[in-house]
């Protein structure tokens, strides 16, 4: 298992984990959901739930795709599959490509199934890859979802990456042949209206926006470069919150999953109040899992749900739709972001 690649997944994990930032750093600190002192709601009335394609979700969070493909990270994908499952929350596994080609690693992947074996598990792929691949990938987790992963940027500034990017014909093959939910996500550079706009025309109906703000696969690669002369493309990519006032272009809109510096449930509460459908954490995940051990990263996050429930009851929100309607105040910064892309 010492192969380029399963050495890459390790390393991944442990330089998300050395450029970690504080809550302070992300693009939710540029949104104010303003208090009403009114909610007229009791904590038991509160219902966190939602569907996704059918799937009845305990609340609209999602475990990001992250590991896989190395010891290592085959160990992370247990401990995730456990978290998942005594949280009832979806949860998806890292880029599979590694296990098309090195099937030995496939068991890295699968091993979620071993400790989730009922709840909603997504398989992960990247963009150019084919139908059969997709569907491999799929089985290989037992998946009910594939998330496809585009990551033009991260690609570039890896010296190692691909340079061709021709994906929406292969994309919409997918989509058009595999019989379970297709998810197309960014890695942490969000997308525009326009981005989202093609997607739909081949057919995506769910999108998970990825936006700066979090994890920074441009800081990753860039470490790992023996050069770092791309360090200039460190602030490259739309933030969450950026990605997510795009959104408002579209007159029809897909599902839409909002990760991307989700570290609190307030940031989670932000981020559907903007509009998305769920949210999704991953580096946060992993923080607690990589600092402390599962059993307190598990209470962490049985708490993190306890208070995006709370702050539920406090926005006066009966109802995960009910979050969209706040009022909401934002930065000049983002403000001025809103305004220079027309966005009303
Ligand atoms: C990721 N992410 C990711 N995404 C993907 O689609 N396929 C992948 O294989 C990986 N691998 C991966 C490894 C590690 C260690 C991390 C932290 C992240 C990206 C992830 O799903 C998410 O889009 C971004 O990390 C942004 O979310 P956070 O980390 O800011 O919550």
């Amino acid at each position: 298992m010492t192969s380029q690649q399963s050495h890459r997944k390790d390393e991944h994990v442990s330089l998300a984990e050395k450029f970690h930032q504080p809550v302070a750093d992300s693009s939710f600190n540029q949104v104010r959901i303003l208090h009403q002192s009114l909610p007229e709601l009791g904590l038991s009335d509160v219902d966190t739930s939602t569907i996704f394609e059918g799937h009845k979700l305990a609340y609209p969070i999602l475990i990001e795709a992250m590991t896989g493909g190395s010891e290592q990270t085959g160990r992370l994908n247990a401990q995730i599959a456990r978290l998942a499952a005594a949280t009832h929350l979806p949860m998806a596994v890292g880029s599979q490509s590694v296990a098309l080609k090195q099937p030995e690693l496939a068991p890295t992947f699968s091993v979620v199934r071993q400790y989730n074996p009922d709840g909603l598990v997504i398989a992960n792929v990247g963009a150019g890859h084919s139908v059969a691949d997709a569907q491999a990938v799929v089985e290989m987790v037992a998946a009910d979802a594939l998330q496809i992963h585009i990551n033009a940027a991260q690609e570039i500034i890896m010296p190692e990456g691909d340079r061709e990017f021709y994906w929406l014909d292969q994309l919409a093959a997918i989509v058009a042949k595999l019989d379970l939910p297709v998810i197309v996500k960014e890695v942490g550079f969000g997308m525009t209206a326009k981005t989202v706009q093609k997607l739909m025309g081949i057919g995506v109906n769910n999108v998970d926006l990825s936006g700066r703000g979090g994890t920074s696969f441009a800081k990753i690669e860039n470490f790992r470069r023996p050069e770092k002369e791309m360090a200039y493309l460190d602030n490259w990519g739309l933030t969450t919150t950026e990605s997510l006032l795009e959104m408002r272009k579209l007159s029809t809109r897909p599902w839409i999953f909002a990760s991307g510096g989700i570290k609190t449930p307030l940031d989670a509460i932000k981020a559907l109040a903007l509009g998305a459908d769920a949210a999704g954490m991953a580096g946060e995940v992993l923080h607690h899992l990589i600092t402390t051990d599962y059993a307190t990263t598990e209470d962490w996050l049985r708490h993190w749900l306890q208070g995006f429930k709370q702050l539920m009851l406090l926005t006066g929100s009966q109802t995960v739709k009910d979050l969209r309607k706040q009022s909401m105040v934002f930065s000049p910064e983002l403000e001025s972001f809103a305004r220079q892309r027309f966005i009303s």
